[in-house]
């Protein structure tokens, strides 16, 4: 039983009634009766303009706020008995219109107190008035707007009660360790409907502060005069709620105690990254849960959600990072965990790949899903950019909009829905239903395409449209095993696509047909290209190279390199380097392609080299002779010592072959 939080039934009733369906954390939150709230930074939240996600976050995501800095002794009473109440008011009236309550932070702490004040020499009547005047003017101005007050902040000395349990402070030296108690009667009597809480931070596991905390709150808890204990929680990551925590929590709750998480930010060592943010998520978990498990935990406040404004990186050097939410107001792992934590989730995110095809007096919608959307709003506008009305909802990723005027441009954005709320819209497209017979057809340049088992080839895929806008969605069929296509869009509007088909190094080789088929607007058109699959790389693209020694004689040699394709062949050159032992000489060369070759010889006084360059196409075949010959002087040339080389390009690919006689 949650018997302390039983009161804020009724404010939670009215906040869901009132809270749209975007909210998140605090929609979550107020399942388990629990507040969730954020320290405000008043330069942030005054900065409409230059932080135009700060305002509309805050009020989103969490029903409770603190004022990080408005609401603390210096701000309120800058002069003795001279209070500024605005700045603090404008926060209340934004937590108010916007059904968030507000926790007070602080009358009495040893920081933030106004010089006046700090340098007053005020004796211990003096500063006892003080105080009093203080704690009564804020807490009466805020009376029924101010749910909860931390009276007092960080009394307790870091230094395990040495020399005293209590720190050294403006009240403890002016008035002794009875200020406490008396800042909590004044607080009773000034708003006894305020909850009254003592915070501090590093009480929250075992050890001598905590230990002096749970001495302070008992006392005052037996005089009636505390409701509740906020723990700080500026914790580190990665941090893991241990059983000190919970061995805390108990005996406190065992006073009768509410708790609440005052303070909470987890920071990290900069530079952030992936793996701190998981354990960031994890730590943020584990508060949450901790929390949901205690009956008294009544709040989880962050200090700051927004990791561009946070005390963290100004106060702990080479940290930061410590809240749920960004720099850019964008949600962290930590915000997901925090809200999983809490059993929410957020709505779908939005569709994407919205494509409208015009019809006669129609227009038919696709998109693509979001992930855990349970429906679809359609919204149309006749003007770009809305205002969108509601043209129909849909539980599947369609939606055909009918009765519509021809020749009427209409505009259309979807969003997704499920139980946690609506997306954001989707992006716009539009079309112009007509009368005409809508149509297109589809044609692929190059239609006959070789590619070879490790390469991969183009074709430009043309949409000639007649009456039809829509989008195309492009597939292809008939691939040979091995043989993948990928469009470089679609589904499209535009009039083509660039279609890419990749054979890997074991594709099956040979011909075959590949059907492309368009589909948009409930029409279905095809093309066809005609597909070879060439031999890769190391097979040698299909070129066989056979090295013949057509004749040897000690008067005459000839040396012939002998081609066999089996795929067009493009760009070939052979050279033939024969040694030039004694009495060799040149005595001609041939090939037997002609056409497209052209041939050349050059000697050193160590090789003669043959040439040949072929350029055009040399279709499969085989036999095609490239020949090289010399004379002698009537002794043996020793053929095995001459080489050659082939250098040839077919299927897009160059290859080169060598070898000797
Ligand atoms: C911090 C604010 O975040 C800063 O902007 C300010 O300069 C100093 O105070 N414990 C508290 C908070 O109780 O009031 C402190 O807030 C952070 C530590």
């Amino acid at each position: 039983m949650r018997a302390t939080k039983a009161l804020l039934t009724c404010w939670l009733v009215l906040v869901l009634l009132s809270s749209l369906g975007v909210a998140q954390l605090r929609t979550a939150a107020a399942r388990h009766n629990l507040f969730v709230g954020t320290a405000v930074n008043n330069d942030a939240f005054n900065n409409t303009s230059g932080e135009p996600l700060y305002r509309p976050t805050l009020a989103r995501e969490y029903n409770m706020v603190v004022a990080e800095n408005i609401m603390k002794f210096d701000a309120l009473e800058p002069a003795q008995n001279q209070f500024n109440f605005a700045p603090a008011d404008a926060l209340v009236a934004f937590a108010q219109a916007n059904g968030m309550v507000v926790r007070g932070h602080n009358l009495i702490w040893h920081n933030q107190i106004p010089n006046w004040l700090q340098n007053g020499n005020f004796n211990r009547t003096q500063l006892i008035a003080i105080m009093q005047n203080h704690i009564t003017t804020v807490m009466r101005h805020f009376a029924g707007k101010v749910i909860a007050w931390d009276v007092v902040n960080e009394a307790i000395s870091d230094n395990n009660g040495n020399p005293n349990p209590l720190r050294t402070s403006l009240w403890f030296n002016g008035i002794g360790a009875d200020y406490i108690t008396m800042a909590f009667q004044f607080a009773r009597q000034a708003d006894p409907t305020a909850k009254l809480y003592y915070n501090d931070y590093n009480i929250e596991g075992s050890g001598g502060k905590p230990d002096a905390a749970f001495q302070l709150v008992s006392g005052l808890k037996a005089q009636g005069l505390i409701d509740g204990i906020g723990w700080q929680m500026h914790q580190i990551n990665p941090f893991t709620i241990s059983s000190a925590n919970q061995s805390n929590a108990t005996r406190l709750q065992n006073l009768g105690l509410e708790l609440s998480m005052t303070e909470l930010d987890i920071r990290m060592q900069l530079p952030d990254d992936s793996t701190k943010q998981q354990q960031q998520a994890s730590s943020y978990s584990s508060v949450v849960n901790f929390c949901l498990a205690q009956p008294a935990c009544v709040a989880i406040v962050t200090w700051g959600f927004t990791d561009k404004f946070s005390w963290i990186p100004g106060t702990f050097s080479g940290f930061g990072d410590a809240l749920p939410f960004d720099m850019n107001y964008q949600p962290k792992p930590a915000y997901t965990a925090f809200l999983n934590a809490l059993g929410g989730s957020a709505p779908p995110a939005a569709p994407t790949n919205l494509v409208a095809s015009p019809g006669n007096a129609q227009v038919q919608l696709t998109w693509t899903a979001s992930s855990g959307a349970t429906s679809y709003n359609v919204k149309r506008a006749t003007v770009s950019g809305g205002p969108f009305t509601l043209a129909g909802t849909s539980t599947t990723t369609s939606f055909t909009d009918t009765g519509l005027t021809n020749g009427t441009t209409f505009f259309y954005v979807v969003s997704a829905v499920n139980a946690n709320g609506e997306s954001a819209n989707s992006a716009q497209v539009s079309a112009t239903p007509s009368a005409g017979t809508a149509n297109f057809t589809l044609s692929a340049a190059p239609n006959t395409l070789t590619v070879n088992q490790g390469a991969s080839g183009t074709s430009t895929i043309s949409i000639a449209r007649t009456n039809f806008t829509g989008a195309v969605t492009l597939s292809a069929t008939g691939l040979p095993s091995g043989v993948t296509a990928s469009f470089n869009t679609s589904p499209t509007t535009a009039n083509s696509s660039v279609l890419t088909l990749s054979a890997s190094a074991t594709a099956t080789t040979g011909a075959a047909t590949v059907t492309i088929t368009g589909t948009g607007g409930g029409l279905t058109n095809t093309t066809t290209i005609a597909l070879t699959v060439g031999m890769g790389g190391t097979n040698n693209g299909g070129v066989t190279i056979t090295p013949v020694v057509a004749s040897s004689s000690n008067f005459f040699n000839e040396e012939d390199v002998r081609v066999a394709n089996t795929q067009n062949v493009t760009a070939m050159s052979v050279t033939i380097v024969i040694q030039r032992t004694t009495g060799i000489s040149s005595s001609g060369q041939y090939n037997t392609i002609g056409n497209g070759v052209t041939q050349g010889i050059s000697s050193t006084s160590a090789t003669i080299t043959d040439t040949f360059n072929f350029t055009g196409t040399l279709t499969p075949g085989s036999g095609r002779i490239f020949a090289a010959q010399t004379s002698g002087t009537g002794t043996a040339h020793p053929t095995a010592g001459d080489t050659w080389s082939v250098t040839y390009t077919t299927g897009g690919q160059s290859f080169t072959q060598t070898g000797h006689f």
